[in-house]
C-alpha cells in the first residue's frame, strides 16, 4: 500500500475540520463605516477583495489590476502579513497604511497561524 493514501487520508480530514470551522484559523477581521465588523477566514489563494466579497461584504472596486485605487483598504494591524502585489503590480501610490485590495493577497505564513488577525477598514474618502 502506498504511503500516499494516509497522507492524503489526513489532509481530508484537516480540510473537513477546516471546513467545519473547528480548527482555529488566521483570520481578518473587516470593520465596515458604519462600525459593522465581520470576521472574515483567510484563502491565501485569493485576493483581500476576494475574500471581503465572499464574506458578503460590497467593497469598491473597478480596474481589478492594482491601477485605480479604488480598492484601497485601510490596514490598522497586520500590515507585516499582506503581500501588496500578490496578484499584480500595484501601479497606484497608497499611503503606507492601505493597501490596494483587488490585488493584495496573505503571506502564507500568516494564513497558517492561528492566532493571527489582520484589522481592515473602509478607506476614507
Ligand atoms: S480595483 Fe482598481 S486598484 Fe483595485
Amino acid at each position: 500500500m502506498s504511503a500516499k493514501i494516509p497522507l492524503l487520508l489526513i489532509l481530508s480530514i484537516l480540510s473537513i475540520f477546516r471546513i467545519l470551522s473547528i480548527l482555529p484559523m488566521a483570520k481578518i477581521i473587516y470593520k465596515d463605516e458604519d462600525g459593522t465588523s465581520t470576521e472574515i477566514i483567510v484563502d491565501p489563494e485569493k485576493s483581500v477583495l476576494e475574500m471581503l466579497e465572499e464574506a458578503g461584504i460590497d467593497y469598491p472596486f473597478s480596474c481589478m489590476a492594482g491601477a485605480c485605487s479604488t480598492c484601497k483598504i485601510t490596514v490598522h494591524k497586520g500590515k507585516e502579513d499582506l503581500k501588496d502585489d500578490a496578484f499584480g503590480t500595484p501601479m497606484y501610490p497608497v499611503d503606507d497604511n492601505e493597501v490596494l485590495s483587488c490585488i493584495c493577497g496573505v503571506n502564507k505564513a500568516f494564513a497558517e497561524n492561528p492566532d493571527a488577525v489582520i484589522e481592515l477598514e473602509k478607506t476614507e474618502e
